[in-house]
């Protein structure tokens, strides 16, 4: 299949909703990453995601609306709970999904069998503009194959799954460049399952006191039971090791430069770059981890054009703010595995 590269203008994004109400796959910016979307109400459309991806048919999909009316308007939730209208109201349009009791129009592709589905309206525009123009909310995770890190560019679409899908729009660079916070407001207690643009403490001065899954900090355990299917997978791996190393800037830089050789690389702020003697890819600035979420997936898709590096040191981000967001998804690429530096 040939993919087309579509611009972010009228005529394309009518385009665009052509082919999805036609029941194809294109792949559309987001302010997060950028997302595969399929007609949410045609599970045979849906059922393509899947295999475009090469994505487990049990890790359910969210499901992108234009207005929140439109979860009444197509069906979409049983119920749109109160916790859920204040935090929509006040962090729609943007990076927060959330979870509810699922409607009669979700077909079982999209919430792959459970009762619940996953609801965001997203603040880019051309995504909205998209979703309007197909006339029915869109399904859509990442567009990356899976397993490799969500993609932050069009260029990125088109490398894991050109040839593969109908067509993709370029909208240019993701703002966040890590995807949306998940929530679920069908728990007893509302429930954090994966951190993102909008922060706990943000969502804490809406509703009050949430949950934090056990899997957004920590590894489970063979055989537990991930709350959000997507956290039992692993994530975001480049393919040379990832160690993260906690500590201060002298202990990570004379680390790295005492215990590298010639197939070592560093995922470093930028401040650390110009004291390593090692190839550097940069995790952002140090004290602003916007700037971290925003460059860590480009800079893990880097690491992976050098097979030469086998091996690479990447700072440990604070776990403040959106900081909790990037090393949620950083740990996962590390496969759990961190040095603490003041311990050895
Ligand atoms: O920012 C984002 O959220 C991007 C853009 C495209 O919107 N999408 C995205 O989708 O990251 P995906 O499929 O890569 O991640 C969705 C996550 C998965 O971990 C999935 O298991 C979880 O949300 N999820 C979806 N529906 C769920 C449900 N009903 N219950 C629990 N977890 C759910
Ligand atoms: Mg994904």
């Amino acid at each position: 299949m040939n993919t087309l590269l579509l611009r972010d203008n009228e005529n394309d994004i009518k385009k665009a909703g052509k082919i999805l109400a036609g029941g194809g796959l294109v792949g559309i910016p987001t302010e997060t990453v950028y997302g595969l979307a399929a007609n949410a109400l045609d599970g045979k459309a849906v059922s393509k995601i899947f295999a475009a991806k090469g994505r487990p048919m049990d890790n359910p999909l969210i499901v992108h609306i234009q207005s929140a009316n439109d979860i009444e308007r197509f069906n979409l939730a049983s119920e749109f709970p109160k916790k859920a209208k204040m935090l929509a109201e006040k962090f729609w349009s943007g990076p927060l999904t959330m979870i509810m009791p699922k409607g009669s129009a979700i077909p079982d592709e999209v919430s792959a069998g459970l009762d619940t589905v996953a609801i965001r309206l997203p603040e880019h525009e051309t995504a909205r503009a998209v979703i309007k123009a197909a006339g029915v909310p869109l399904a859509a995770p990442s567009a990356n194959l899976s397993g490799s890190p969500s993609p932050t560019t069009a260029q990125h679409v088109m490398n894991d799954l050109g040839g593969k899908i109908d067509a993709v729009i370029d909208g240019g660079e993701c703002r966040v460049g890590l995807e949306s916070t998940v929530i679920t407001l069908a728990a007893v207690k509302p429930r954090l399952l994966r951190p993102g643009g909008v922060t706990v403490e943000e969502i804490e001065s809406v509703i009050g006191e949430i949950d934090i899954d056990d899997a957004v900090l920590n590894k489970l355990a063979d055989g537990e039971k991930a709350a959000s299917p997507g956290m039992k997978y692993k994530h975001y791996a480049p393919k040379a090791k990832v160690i993260l190393l906690k500590g201060a800037d002298n202990a990570y830089i004379d680390f790295v430069n005492n215990n590298s050789g010639a197939h070592t690389a560093a995922l470093c702020y930028s401040s650390d770059a110009v004291r390593l003697n090692v190839p550097t890819f940069l995790l952002g600035s140090k004290d602003d981890c916007l700037s971290q979420a925003h460059m860590l997936f480009d800079s893990l898709r880097k690491i992976d054009e050098h097979p030469e590096i086998k091996l690479v040191y990447a700072r440990c981000p604070s776990t403040k703010g959106v900081g909790l967001a990037v090393y949620n998804r950083l740990i996962r690429a590390a496969g759990f595995e961190v040095i603490d530096l003041e311990k050895i």
